[in-house]
């Protein structure tokens, strides 16, 4: 397993909030995220005028995790356009339990924290594959 170098993540998130499509917010987001085989992926958010059909940058992300190759993420960080940590919205809390699950390493103002502490009994693969058995 990579070691998480967090400051090369934060690196790349933010260069990606760099390249967000925000027009209507005004409001740049940046992630990125180590996945398990040692590649970092990223993403930002793409606005549309019809306001609902934004894209969150953690969609960027996960869009970016399949096309490369998939695998599980490992940790994930999100950054707005003040390079401050921000936390992914619940949706987007959603997104990451199936691609990285409850031990998914997130960066916070208050250290590393995990998935399952932003989204606790979380709804996920698992507890359909439990059900359908
Ligand atoms: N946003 C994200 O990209 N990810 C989040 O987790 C929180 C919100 C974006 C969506 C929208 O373009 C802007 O932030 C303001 O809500």
């Amino acid at each position: 397993m990579a070691e998480i170098d967090w400051q090369l993540l934060e690196q790349t998130a933010v260069a990606a909030m760099q390249s967000a499509y925000a027009p209507y917010s005004k409001f740049p987001v940046g992630v990125a995220a180590l996945v398990d085989d040692g590649r970092i992926i990223s993403g930002c958010n793409v606005e549309n005028a019809s306001y609902g059909l934004t894209l969150c940058a953690e969609c960027g992300l996960v869009s970016n995790l399949i096309l490369s190759g998939g695998g599980r993420l490992v940790a994930f960080i999100c950054v707005d356009l003040n390079k401050n940590y921000l936390m992914p919205c619940g949706r987007c809390r959603q997104l990451l339990q199936e691609h990285g699950g409850s031990k998914l390493a997130i960066m916070t103002d208050q250290g590393v924290k995990l998935l399952a502490d932003l989204l606790p009994w979380a709804f996920g693969p698992e507890e359909m594959e439990k059900r359908l058995d």
